[in-house]
Order: structure tokens, then C-alpha cells, then sequence
């Protein structure tokens, strides 16, 4: 039995926080944010609206367009770094609870904007050995709710959003995931952190900033490790794979800055075409960017079925992965 990639679907907050409306909160100008990240404008969810309410929303398009009865799915995985509850009940649960699936197998996954590529390879060692059939795999992400809007150095980068996939079983080769690679170091875990929360930290801390509660980064530094570390991987799974980067259709980065796209699609030899990049209307959004923009390529009818795909992550922990995914949907 091998793993297929079915489907695709993504939920994007309606409010808009622009470079603009940066500039009037912190130190920064448009300029500066557009000309070191590429980024534009992020999206933020509603006070009320939660990271399992918008991973429904794509999970809700992702099982439509498979064609599916939500009733075959056998395991919910969701990849992030903002649940509902930090601890528990997992966002997963919840999710799946939503969908009214109350049966299945749930759980969540703590890789930072690495969680997709993880879930990924989660669902298709699941599916392979047999255990379970049809996956949904969601990357959602209320990142402004730990986000510190007083730190120019973060607050620029984060945005809110969801995307989600079906993988399910089949017996096509020609539709397999053909490999995911996953890594770790947690040696660089002071890059990106959020400090408290944890059995390490204290409790009686008095507000949420002095409390550690909002993301920290090393941004120099960890964008030094990321193009090195996105850069060989990607590379290490092609060759492997006997695949040249001019067979890849789409390249799918984290999108965290483009600069760093930019530099990891240079050192491929890729030509603009095919490189994704969504990081200037959405920002950063850690487990959800990587699904948000197969979902823009779906939406904009350039992702076709049998389209090669190469997905390459980095993020807290350090973690790191990359999947060469060929597109076992129908295109829109
Ligand atoms: N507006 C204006 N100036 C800013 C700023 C902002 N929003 N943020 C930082 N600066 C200033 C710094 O204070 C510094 O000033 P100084 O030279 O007077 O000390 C200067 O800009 C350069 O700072 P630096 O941190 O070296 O900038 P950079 O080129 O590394 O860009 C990031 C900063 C955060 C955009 C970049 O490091 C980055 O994208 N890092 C990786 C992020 C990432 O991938 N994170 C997630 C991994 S999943």
C-alpha cells in the first residue's frame, strides 16, 4: 500500500494587519519590512476564533475535494505550535470533535513550521503499514495570540491561518508519496522559543510579557541555519531520490522570509516559476504555510494532478523535513 497526497484546503482569516498598521505599533516602516522579508501584509483571527476553528474550516474543504465520506477518516493530526490549550485536550481532539468524528485516532504535533512536513510523514507511515487508510493532516496556526506586539524584531514576521490535506491509501505507485526526510537539533532550541508554559518555568509570573509567554528569536542567526539546513536538505532528498530540481513542477518553502526562498531556490538552479511564494499576503504561519500555499496553487488552478511537488520546512526546535510529493488530486 503506498501514501497518497488527495487533497488540499486552507482557511484564511478575514482581518488584514498591514505593513502600514505596523508601522503605527512599533518602530519599523514598510520599507524596511518588505525589503527584509518580503512580507506585505499577514492576516489575524478574530478575538473568538480559535486555531481548531480555522483548521475546521480547511479540513472541511480538504475532505470535500477528496471526495470522501468524512466518516473514512481514521486519524486527525495537527501540526502546531498555538493550540486551543497548551497541554490539553490537543487541538486534534477538538478538531475532530468538531467535524463529528469522535471515534478516530488524535493527536497533535509540536514541530513549529516544520509540523506539516512531520504530520506528512506520520500519515504516510501510517498508511503504509496498514493501520489506517485516510489521513487528514492540518496545519493551523493563532500565532497572534503569541505574538509580543511591542518586539519589532517578531511581531513583523507572524500571521494567523490554516491548511489542511487528506492522504489516503492506494495501490497506484504512480500516485505514492515518493519521501519525506524529518531532523532535529535541539541543541539551537535557544533560537526560537517561547520560554514559559513549560515544567521548566515558573507560574507566578505577573503579566504575559515578563512572563515569557510570547515567542522569542535569534532572527540573524536563525536565518544563517535556515538557509543552510533548507538548502541541504532538499538537496540530500533529491539526490537521493535520483530526482533533478528541474523535474520539480512546484517547490513549496516555508514561507518565513523570502529572502531565504530566495537563497535556497538560487542554490537549486529553480526558475521563478517554480517556486511558491506566498509569504507577502500571509506572513509567516508556521505549521499552516506550507499547506496554505499548495492551496494557492490549487485555488489558482496551477496545481494539476501528477504535478511534482517538493515541500522544504525549517522551524523551532530546530526541526527541518522536505517531501517529494507528486499531486494525487483532480486540479481545480
Ligand atoms: N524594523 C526596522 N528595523 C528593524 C526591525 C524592524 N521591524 N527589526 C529589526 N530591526 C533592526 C535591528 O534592530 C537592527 O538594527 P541595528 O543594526 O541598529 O542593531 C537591524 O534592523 C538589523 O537587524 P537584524 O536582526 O540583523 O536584521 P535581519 O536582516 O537579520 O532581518 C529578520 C531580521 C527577523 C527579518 C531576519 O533575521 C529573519 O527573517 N530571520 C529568520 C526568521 C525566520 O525564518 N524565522 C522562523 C524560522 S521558521
Amino acid at each position: 500500500m503506498y501514501a497518497a497526497f488527495r487533497s488540499i484546503g486552507a482557511y484564511v482569516p478575514t482581518k488584514i494587519l498591514s505593513n502600514a498598521d505596523l508601522e503605527r505599533m512599533v518602530d519599523t516602516s514598510d520599507e524596511w519590512i518588505f525589503k527584509r522579508t518580503g512580507i506585505k501584509e499577514r492576516h489575524i483571527a478574530a478575538e473568538n476564533e480559535t486555531t481548531s476553528d480555522m483548521g475546521v474550516e480547511a479540513a472541511k474543504i480538504a475532505i470535500e475535494r477528496a471526495g470522501i465520506d468524512k466518516n473514512q477518516i481514521d486519524m486527525v493530526i495537527c501540526a502546531t505550535i498555538s493550540p486551543d490549550y497548551f497541554c490539553m485536550p490537543s487541538t486534534a481532539t477538538i478538531i475532530a470533535d468538531k467535524l463529528g468524528l469522535q471515534k478516530v485516532m488524535a493527536y497533535d504535533i509540536s514541530a513549529a513550521c516544520t509540523g506539516f512536513v512531520y504530520a506528512l510523514s506520520v500519515a504516510k507511515a501510517f498508511i503504509e503499514s496498514g493501520m489506517k487508510k485516510n489521513v487528514l493532516i492540518i496545519g493551523s496556526e493563532k500565532l497572534s495570540a503569541i505574538t509580543d506586539y511591542t518586539d519589532r524584531g517578531t511581531c513583523i514576521l507572524f500571521g494567523d491561518g490554516a491548511g489542511a490535506a487528506i492522504i489516503s491509501a492506494t495501490s497506484a505507485q504512480s500516485e505514492a508519496i515518493i519521501d519525506v526526510h524529518t531532523g532535529s537539533d535541539g541543541a539551537y532550541a535557544d533560537l526560537l522559543m517561547t520560554p514559559n508554559g513549560g515544567s521548566g518555568s515558573a507560574h507566578d509570573e505577573p503579566n504575559r510579557e515578563e512572563a515569557g509567554c510570547f515567542m522569542k528569536m535569534k532572527g540573524n542567526e536563525t536565518f544563517k541555519v535556515a538557509v543552510r539546513t533548507l538548502t541541504s536538505d532538499v538537496v540530500a532528498i533529491l539526490e537521493e531520490n535520483n530526482i533533478a530540481s528541474s523535474a520539480i513542477k512546484h517547490f513549496i518553502p516555508h514561507q518565513a522570509n523570502y529572502r531565504i526562498i530566495k537563497a535556497v531556490g538560487d542554490a537549486l538552479n529553480l526558475e521563478e516559476e517554480q517556486v511558491v511564494l506566498t509569504v507577502e499576503k500571509y506572513g509567516n504561519t508556521s505549521g499552516a504555510s506550507i499547506p496554505m500555499a499548495i492551496n494557492d496553487i490549487y485555488e489558482s488552478g496551477r496545481l494539476q494532478e501528477g504535478d511534482l511537488m517538493l515541500l522544504d520546512a525549517f522551524g523551532g526546535g530546530l526541526t527541518w523535513g522536505s517531501a517529494l510529493v507528486p499531486f494525487a488530486g483532480k486540479g481545480k
